[in-house]
C-alpha cells in the first residue's frame, strides 16, 4: 500500500498574488532618526512611568531580617514575610504602612492592655488571648467592635493556633500573690514557641529582673547570669522566666525561630491590678484607703520604677528591630522603698503612716538595670519621671477603689499615653 498525501480542505489556497508587504516602520528609514520616533510616539513617557513604578516597588521590599524557618518539614503554612518601609527608600505619602498580625497572650492585663493599645492605634489588627487569672476585660473593652480587634479567652498552657506575623508573650501571673498559685511559664511559653515555629512568626518573651535574682553585681547588665534560689518561694517565676529565655534561645538557635527577650524592671501605671502584693501598686492602694503603708524590712532595699508607657515602648522597638537580646527595660532611677513611700505621701496623702513588717523570702536587696545595651542598640530610654508616672496611677487607682467618676481631672499625655490626673 504505498503512502498518499490527500490534500482534505476546501478552501482555495492563498495565490501569490494576493501577498501585501507591512507598511515600513517610519524609523526605519534613513532619513527618520530613532530619537524622533521615540519623542514623536511617547516611548519616554511608557519608560519614566516603569522607572517611577520600579522606585516604589523597591522602596517596600520584604525586611532582610524575614526569615524562613530552616526546616520546612516543620511547616503548617509558609511564613509570611514581614513588610517594613526599607529606611534608605524614599516612600511616597500616600503610601501606608502594611499593619500586621499579632497575638498578645496576656493582652488583658496591666502591661499588656497598653502594648495592645499602641499597636491597634498603629493600625495592625490584634488578638488578645489571655485567661483573665490576674488580667480584666474592662482593661480592653475600649476595643470591642473595632474590625482590627479579636478577644481570645484560652489558658496558654494548652496549645493554640492562629495565623500572625508577631507573637508578644506576657502571659503569666506576675506578682508573688498570683504566681505561687499558677506558674504557667513554662509550657505556656513551650506551646507560644511551638506557634510561633509552626507560623513563621517572630516571638518576644517578655521575661524579667528577677532572673538576677537576689544580685551580687550592681547595677544588672544583661551579661551577669544571676543569683537565684532554685527551690525557694520565688523560684517558680524566678526560675520559670530562666527556663522560658532558654527555651526561647532554643528555639532560635535549633529550629530558626525569630525571637526577642526582654527583661524587665518593675513597672508602674494605670490598670495595675490592685492589692496583687507589688509594692507600688500596694503603697498606692493603702494610702488612699488610708491605711498604713506596709514596708518589708527595713525599707532600704532598692528597686527602679518604670512607667508602663516606656516598657512599651522599649517592647516594640525590640520587637521591630534586629537584635534579639536579652535586653534590660527599666528605669535606671533607684529608690529605696522608705524614699518610694515618700514619694506616694507627696502625691497622696502626706500624713499617711508607714508600718514596717518582717522582709519576704528571698527578697533581693537591690535591683537597678544598667540599660547601655538598649540605648545604643534600640534607641531607648525610659522619659518618665516617677514623679510624673505616679498621679496618673493614682487617679486610675481612685477610680476603680472608690467608683469616683467625678470628672475632676484633666485630660493630660505622658510619654504618649493618655491618661487623667487630678486638676
Ligand atoms: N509589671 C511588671 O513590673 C513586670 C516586671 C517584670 C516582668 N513582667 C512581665 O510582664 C508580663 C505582663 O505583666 P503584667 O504586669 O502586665 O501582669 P498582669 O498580671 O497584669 O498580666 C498578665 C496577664 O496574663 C494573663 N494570664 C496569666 N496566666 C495566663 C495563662 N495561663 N493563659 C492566658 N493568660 C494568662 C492574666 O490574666 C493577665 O491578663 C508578665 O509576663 C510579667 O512576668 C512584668
Amino acid at each position: 500500500m504505498g503512502s498518499e498525501l490527500t490534500y482534505r480542505g476546501h478552501e482555495p489556497q492563498p495565490t501569490s498574488d494576493s501577498y501585501s508587504p507591512k507598511p515600513t516602520k517610519p524609523w526605519s528609514t534613513v532619513v527618520t532618526p530613532p530619537i524622533t520616533y521615540i519623542l514623536r510616539e511617547q516611548r519616554l513617557l511608557f519608560v519614566l512611568i516603569g522607572i517611577i513604578i520600579a522606585t516604589i516597588f523597591f522602596a517596600l521590599i520584604p525586611s532582610s531580617q524575614t526569615i524562613y524557618v530552616s526546616k520546612p518539614a516543620h511547616f503548617i503554612h509558609p511564613p509570611r514575610p514581614i513588610y517594613r518601609f526599607n529606611p534608605g527608600g524614599k516612600v511616597p505619602l500616600s503610601l501606608k504602612r502594611k499593619g500586621l498580625r499579632i497575638v498578645v497572650t496576656g493582652g488583658a492585663g496591666f502591661v499588656g492592655s497598653h502594648l495592645v493599645d499602641r499597636l491597634i492605634e498603629r493600625g495592625d489588627s490584634v488578638i488578645v488571648v489571655d485567661n483573665f487569672f490576674t488580667g480584666n476585660k474592662d482593661n480592653v473593652m475600649h476595643h470591642f467592635g473595632k474590625s482590627n480587634f479579636e478577644l481570645i479567652r484560652h489558658d496558654v498552657v494548652k496549645p493554640l493556633l492562629l495565623e500572625v506575623d508577631q507573637i508578644y508573650h506576657l502571659a503569666c501571673p506576675a506578682s508573688p500573690v498570683h504566681y505561687k498559685y499558677n506558674p504557667t511559664n513554662v509550657v505556656g511559653t513551650l506551646n507560644m514557641l511551638g506557634l510561633a515555629k509552626r507560623v513563621g512568626a517572630r516571638f518576644l518573651l517578655t521575661s524579667t529582673s528577677e532572673v538576677y535574682g537576689d544580685p551580687l553585681q550592681h547595677p544588672q547588665v544583661e551579661t551577669y547570669w544571676g543569683n537565684v534560689n532554685p527551690i525557694g518561694v520565688r523560684s517558680c517565676y524566678d526560675e520559670g522566666k530562666r527556663t522560658a529565655e532558654t527555651l526561647t534561645m532554643d528555639y532560635h538557635r535549633g529550629a530558626g525561630v525569630e525571637v526577642r527577650i526582654a527583661r524587665i524592671f518593675n513597672t508602674y501605671g494605670p490598670r495595675m491590678c490592685i492589692d496583687d502584693g507589688r509594692v507600688v501598686s500596694n503603697f498606692v492602694a493603702q494610702a488612699l484607703r488610708k491605711e498604713p503603708m506596709t514596708v518589708y524590712g527595713d525599707g532600704k532595699q532598692t528597686r527602679s520604677f518604670q512607667y508602663v508607657s516606656d516598657l512599651v515602648d522599649g517592647l516594640m522597638r525590640l520587637m521591630e528591630g534586629e537584635h534579639v537580646g536579652p535586653f534590660n527595660l527599666g528605669n535606671p532611677g533607684e529608690f529605696t522603698m522608705l524614699e518610694l513611700a515618700q514619694v506616694v505621701q507627696e502625691t497622696i496623702d502626706p500624713d499617711a503612716k508607714i508600718e514596717f513588717r518582717p522582709n519576704t523570702e528571698d527578697d533581693p536587696h537591690k535591683r537597678k538595670p544598667d540599660i547601655t545595651k538598649a540605648k545604643n542598640l534600640l534607641g531607648w530610654e525610659p522619659k518618665v519621671a516617677l514623679r510624673n508616672g505616679l498621679p496618673m496611677m493614682v487617679s486610675d487607682f481612685r477610680r476603680r477603689i472608690f467608683g469616683d467618676h467625678k470628672d475632676n481631672s484633666v485630660a493630660i499625655t505622658v510619654g504618649g499615653l493618655r491618661g487623667t490626673m487630678e486638676a
